[in-house]
């Protein structure tokens, strides 16, 4: 196990009818906010109205933003950074998916930054201090609510970039999964396979002696599936969306890979899809995930045998080890066709004559730089374009 240094205070507000403290919640921390939200989903499930009444009761002011697209842009970043500083805010509400809190830890950060806020994410340059966030969760996919990451879209250069500091952690976050009720159907799906990669990418890792975070991660990784598979017979279920938010929330908020080498290749890999496509993030993930586990597995047999028969329930008697990791991704597979998520770029429109540039992207070799990807197996490039052809199958 590696060494750790760990501290996530985001407070967690769980359950049902808690969006009603958020008047309260907010007031400890300012008396003006920017109510930050997307594109109308807000409004017509009334959670809005629960909102503005229950700021208002507070006796907190705030000026709206919304308008946030999924794969959020950054153009919208820099209208957030403008109202703040003439508004003179100091506090976000975040009420939406993880595209709507990512472009509120964006405009966050950048208020108080002399740098435009595209090049603090091209160049990952540090963040000391942001504006202070809290959110109301709608969709349980990115761990957003209790993260330190946001990542944004810029349609002028075609790229997802993602970032990361602790100032940009939530100091709360509301966790309703009543809310979760009004979801599209596909968002269900892609939630799951987004926070099932997130438990994947810290799964799967060299690092030995991490009995506890396997266990958890394994543990994690079986609940989402059973309950998704609940869910999408049973669509109001609020036991199952309460896993489902709960897993969603403990997947990303670093506990899993505590002690632990995480991966991250797949997460790279996949924003090239939605950066040029504008894919589905779970969407990417879940055909981007089965084509690096085969071109990796080698790398580390054990922890794919062990993921086939401790997660997908492989029988584990078979006198061929990469058979049994084989078999555990076959499942995995199926286990996505069963939920409807694609697993092939045929699905999601992908043309393969544009795979050489993505994997170009994704290592930063397009733009004169160079990166490895990944920790398991450090992937060049040319390792990315072999990904890729995998998913062309
Ligand atoms: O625009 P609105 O009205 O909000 O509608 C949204 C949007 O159309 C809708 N929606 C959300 N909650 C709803 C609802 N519709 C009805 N009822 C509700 N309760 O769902 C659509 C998708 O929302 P979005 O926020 O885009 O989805 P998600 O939460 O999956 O966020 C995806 C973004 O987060 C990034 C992804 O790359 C992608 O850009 N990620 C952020 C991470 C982080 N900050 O830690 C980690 C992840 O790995 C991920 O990369
Ligand atoms: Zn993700």
């Amino acid at each position: 196990m590696n060494n750790f240094d760990y501290k996530n205070e985001t407070h967690i507000i769980f359950g049902r009818g808690t969006q009603s403290r958020v008047g309260e919640l907010t007031k400890e921390q300012a008396d003006k906010v920017l109510l930050h939200y997307g594109t109308g989903s807000i409004k017509r499930s009334g959670l809005y109205d629960e909102v503005i009444a229950s700021l208002n009761e507070a006796g907190v002011e705030f000026v709206e933003l919304s308008g946030v697209l999924p794969n959020p842009r950054v153009s919208l970043v820099r209208k957030g950074i403008e109202i703040c500083r003439r508004e003179n805010i100091r506090f976000i509400l975040a009420v939406g998916g993880g595209s709507v809190i990512d472009s509120a830890k964006a405009i966050a950060m950048g208020v108080d930054s002399e740098d435009d806020i595209w090049d603090i994410f091209l160049q990952g340059k540090p963040t000391l201090e942001a504006l202070k966030l809290g959110t109301i969760l709608t969709l349980p996919a990115t761990g957003s609510e209790s993260s330190v990451n946001t990542v944004i879209s810029n349609d002028e250069d075609e790229r997802k970039v993602g970032y990361g500091a602790p100032p940009l952690r939530p100091v709360f976050s509301i966790l309703n999964p009543e809310l979760f009720f009004t979801l599209p159907k596909e968002q269900l799906t892609y939630g799951a396979s987004d926070m099932m990669s997130h438990i994947f990418e810290r799964y799967f890792t060299n690092t030995v002696n991490t009995d506890l975070t396997d266990a958890l991660c394994e543990g994690a990784l079986r609940t989402i599936m059973k309950n998704a598979l609940i869910l999408r017979d049973d669509f109001n279920n609020y036991d199952a969306w309460a896993e489902i938010g709960f897993s969603g929330y403990v997947a990303h908020k670093g506990l899993l890979g505590l002690g632990r080498d995480e991966d991250w290749a797949c997460h790279a890999i996949e924003h090239e899809l939605s950066a040029i496509y504008d894919v589905p993030h779970g969407a990417g993930l879940s055909v981007v995930t089965p084509s690096w586990m085969k071109y990796v597995m080698k790398e580390n047999l054990p922890i794919f045998v062990q993921f086939a028969v401790k997660v997908m329930g492989v029988d584990g008697s078979f006198r061929e080890q990469e058979k049994i990791a084989l078999e555990g991704i076959r499942k995995l597979e199926e286990f996505y066709k069963a939920m409807g998520l694609p697993t092939t770029f045929k699905e999601l429109g992908i043309e393969e004559d544009k795979i050489e540039l993505m994997a170009k992207k994704a290592t930063r070799i397009a733009f004169g730089q160079e990166r490895q990807l990944g920790k398991l197996k450090k992937l060049s490039w040319q390792d990315v374009l072999k990904i890729y052809e995998g998913c062309c199958k």
